[in-house]
This record gives structure tokens, C-alpha cells and sequence, in this order.
């Protein structure tokens, strides 16, 4: 039977948000997503020492990027109170390179709170949430804006994997459509880093998942 993959959230609820945070304290392969973007900045001479990542939720790739990449400091975003908090709680540690900038990917002027210059952007698990491509095409706009040459953008998202009969959520979208808004917009050198837990026959809305990178 054809299925629908997507989730409903409301991570405005402080026990919705705390919920999420235990139910995904990080597997061996989103580590490895987590790695995958550590790696790609610790290689990369960033043209400034500031990383931005979009939707921080309770702030797990947070806490594994500061620990290993001491020279840089960090801003997380998200519009929601109780995911903030959560953040801030596993990353009392790191207080002096982080700031937490509340705002809304969506329906606000984001770009114009992030403090700059930008150096990288990344995100795990978060632009899926913004509900279309349209959206996310958005964000990556202003991604590109943000960064100076040489700014490297890491979106490990959720995506719908080439060849799955099953229906997708809206934001849930082929890697080759990320790669051409990247593409749209300005970025260069877009491509895929890897792609995690493909399962075409009978996926979870926590498959399929693939990090992109893209370049300005
Ligand atoms: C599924 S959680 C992922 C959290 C974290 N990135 C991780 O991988 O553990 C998505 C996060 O994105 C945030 N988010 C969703 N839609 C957003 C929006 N329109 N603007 C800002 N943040 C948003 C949520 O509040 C939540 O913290």
C-alpha cells in the first residue's frame, strides 16, 4: 500500500519540544551526518570565522561543532521558545561563542537579524519543516545573500528518494531539485555528500535523509 511520509510537529509546546529531543537523541548515522558537516567546515578556509545554523532545535550539532572546531563562533536560529531553551541548557558550556537569534524562517526577514559576516550555514533535520520548495528556495536566496565568496552552505534534510512509489510531504523534495534551487539562486559547485538510511519500500518520516553542500 503507497504510504505518506511527513510529520507533524509543534514544537511551540515545551513538552512537544522536549518530547522531540528524547525521542532523537542522535543514532550512529545522524552522527555521522553531523560528521559529515564538521568535516566539510573544518577543511574549508571560511571567509569569516562565524557559523550560522538554521533550526538548532535542543542544539545537538551545536554541541558536537563547538567541541571540535574551537577557532569560530556560532548563532543558532529558530522561532521556537522551547527548543531555544533546550539549547541553551546543552550548551551552557559554549556561552561565550554563541548567540541564539529567535525568528522565523518562513514569515520573517531572517536574513536582516543574523549577525555578520557569515562564514557557513548549516542545518540538519530543520528546512523539510518549512513546508515547500518554494520556501525553501527562499531561504537558500538569502543563504547565498548572506555569504561572502567562498561561504559554504551544509543542508542535511530530509528529502524523497528517487524511485520511491510512496508520497512525500511538501518539503520533502529529490536531492536533484535541492541541487538546482542551489544552483538557481547563485550557489556554485552544488552537489550531495551523502545520503543516510535510504529505504524506497518502506520508509519512516526518519529515513532518507542526505546532505547537500553548496558553495558561493
Ligand atoms: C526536526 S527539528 C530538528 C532540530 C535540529 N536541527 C536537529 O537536527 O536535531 C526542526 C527544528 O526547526 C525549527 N523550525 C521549524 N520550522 C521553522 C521555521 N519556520 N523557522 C524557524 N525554525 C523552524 C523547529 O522549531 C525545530 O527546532
Amino acid at each position: 500500500m503507497k504510504k505518506f511520509i511527513g510529520a507533524q510537529h509543534h514544537f511551540h509546546e515545551n513538552q512537544n519540544a522536549l518530547d522531540w529531543a528524547n525521542r532523537f537523541v542522535p543514532t550512529p548515522e545522524r552522527l555521522q551526518l553531523f560528521d559529515t558537516i564538521i568535516q566539510q567546515i573544518g577543511k574549508t578556509s571560511l571567509p569569516a570565522p562565524h557559523i550560522v545554523e538554521l533550526g538548532i532545535g535542543p542544539g545537538y550539532l551545536a554541541e558536537r561543532l563547538l567541541k571540535k572546531i574551537p577557532n569560530i563562533t556560532y548563532e543558532g536560529i529558530d522561532f521556537s521558545t522551547p527548543m531555544l531553551n533546550l539549547a541553551a541548557t546543552r550548551l551552557a558550556a559554549h556561552m561565550s561563542r554563541i548567540k541564539f537569534t529567535q525568528a522565523d524562517l518562513v514569515n520573517e526577514d531572517w536574513g536582516a537579524k543574523v549577525s555578520r559576516p557569515v562564514g557557513a550555514i548549516i542545518s540538519t533535520w530543520a528546512l523539510h519543516d518549512l513546508g515547500s520548495q518554494e520556501n525553501t528556495r527562499k531561504v537558500y536566496q538569502t543563504c547565498h545573500r548572506l555569504m561572502a565568496s567562498g561561504g559554504i552552505l551544509l543542508n542535511g534534510d530530509f528529502v524523497k528518494p528517487e524511485g520511491t512509489r510512496h508520497d512525500f510531504e511538501a518539503g520533502r523534495f529529490p536531492v536533484s531539485r535541492h541541487l538546482e534551487l542551489l544552483q538557481e539562486v547563485g550557489f556554485r559547485g552544488a552537489h550531495c555528500l551523502i545520503f543516510l538510511e535510504q529505504e524506497l519500500e518502506n520508509p519512516t518520516s526518519a529515513q532518507n535523509y542526505a546532505c547537500m553542500q553548496a558553495i558561493v
